[in-house]
């Protein structure tokens, strides 16, 4: 066991662990942020993406000892003020089924909008291409992205 500095969702936290194990652990387990979903735990299915450093990232493919004085953000820091414009695109186009894949979702999609602000359809299906959905919400995700970059252009211009 060793200690390892994270900083999560902008708070210092100190924790002790092997150094091999996966960061997804460490957030779920450890901090209790339990947001961040396990699905495959090998890189396949996007579930566990989070924030590193401002990318989208697996977390279950991260050891810990990787992460030490990274800025890591998870799906409960993405908008610590209440619902941000994709969370709320989320809930108006009643995207989630079972839900179990949207955090990672969202992280992905945060992400490319802040790269991409106005994202084409390909784009869009592009960057969540390895965010799988078994429940086949991929028509709503797209649509509640285009939804939430069209409300950020409005409000960065008003
Ligand atoms: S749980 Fe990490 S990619 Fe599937
Ligand atoms: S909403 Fe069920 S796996 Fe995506």
């Amino acid at each position: 066991m060793a200690a390892y500095q994270l900083v999560v969702n902008g708070v210092a936290r100190t924790v002790e662990a092997q150094p091999d194990t996966p960061l997804l652990w460490i957030l779920r387990d450890t901090l209790n942020l339990p947001g961040t979903k396990y699905g495959c735990g090998r890189g396949l299915c996007g579930s566990c993406t989070i924030h590193f450093n401002g990318a989208p990232l697996r977390s279950c493919m991260l050891p810990v000892a990787a992460a030490e004085g990274a800025a890591i953000t998870t799906i409960e820091g993405l908008s610590p003020g209440g619902l941000n414009p994709l969370q709320e695109a989320w809930c108006e186009h009643d995207v989630p089924q079972c839900g179990y894949c949207q955090a990672g979702q969202i992280m992905t999609a945060a992400a490319l909008l802040r790269d991409r602000p106005d994202p084409t359809d390909a784009e869009i299906d592009e960057a969540l291409a390895g965010n799988l959905c078994r429940c086949g919400t991929h028509v709503r995700i797209r649509a509640a992205v285009k939804a939430a970059a069209l409300r950020l252009q409005q409000e960065a211009s008003a």
